[in-house]
């Protein structure tokens, strides 16, 4: 039988325990990923123990209040804080989603942080996107038309807008690409839920005048046809949309154009 072993450097050890300073009787225990390249050491879990009595509802105000009061070493990324952005997008509680929005109260036992699942980490809790940057660039996200003329509204109907109903609301987070098994595997030349969302939001706007040569550059193997259906994506979005159903509506689009 094979026995695959990690490396050693990748194996994630038990880091420094964080005691409560506060005398709190409302303490949780929050284990969070820690990783510092510049270190040459391995990984390892570190944990707080948070007073969660001077704490708003968030895991991002944990992580917040962490950075904040107990370990300003501590690396993630935020920016609105409501959902907005995308940047906070982590795994809590073995699940991908937003820091902002998820509550802790929703976290039973220990509240465990850890990176985006699958990306190469820059730093703690930062994953490197600038793969699924560059292949979000590959699907060109922008308007493609020949009327210039910018004092003029270029409209659309109620029914053509309606179709960017579940589409534009898409913040880019990557919480769906960094749970789909075809991405983990293939994410180097798969596009992945994420993206080819975006590509389908292009396809179908009413005012592109692009759409055939948008579907001919995704129509491949690799780039489209790795997604499986199986589902994760959709599970994974924390906007509530469903990456899985644009794939396959760009796959139906292939096969009846
Ligand atoms: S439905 Fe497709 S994109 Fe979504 S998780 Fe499954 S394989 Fe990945
Ligand atoms: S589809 Fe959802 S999970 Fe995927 S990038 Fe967009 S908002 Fe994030
Ligand atoms: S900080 Fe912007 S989505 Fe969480």
């Amino acid at each position: 039988m094979v026995q695959i072993n990690l490396p050693q450097n990748s194996k994630v050890e038990k880091g420094t325990y964080y005691k409560d300073t506060t005398g709190s009787k409302n303490i949780r225990k929050v284990n969070v990923y820690r990783w510092d390249p510049s270190s040459g050491k391995n990984p390892r879990i570190d944990t707080y123990e948070v007073d969660m009595d001077n704490c708003p509802s968030k895991v991002l105000d944990v992580l917040n209040k962490i950075k904040n009061e107990i370990d300003p070493s501590l690396a993630y990324r935020r920016s609105c804080a409501h959902g907005v952005c995308g940047s906070c997008a982590m795994n809590m509680d073995g699940k991908n989603g937003l820091a902002c929005t998820k509550p802790h109260s929703e976290i039973k036992g220990d509240i465990n942080v850890y990176p985006l699942p699958h990306l190469k980490v820059l730093k703690d809790l930062i994953g490197d996107l600038s793969t699924l940057y560059k292949q979000y660039e590959s699907v060109e996200p922008w308007l493609k038309t020949s009327k210039t003329n910018e004092n003029k509204e270029n409209l659309q109907s109620k029914e053509d807008r309606k179709k960017l109903n579940g589409l534009y609301e898409c913040i880019m987070c990557a919480c769906c690409s960094t749970s789909c098994p075809s991405y983990w595997w293939n994410g180097d030349k798969y596009l992945g839920p994420a993206v080819l969302l975006q590509a389908y939001r292009w396809i179908v706007d009413s005012r592109d005048e692009d759409r055939k040569e948008r579907l001919k550059k995704v129509a491949d193997e690799l780039k489209l046809y790795r997604c499986h259906t199986i589902m994760n994506c959709t599970n994974a979005c924390p906007k509530g949309l469903n990456p899985a159903k644009a794939i396959a509506s760009i796959k139906k689009m292939l096969a009846t154009s």
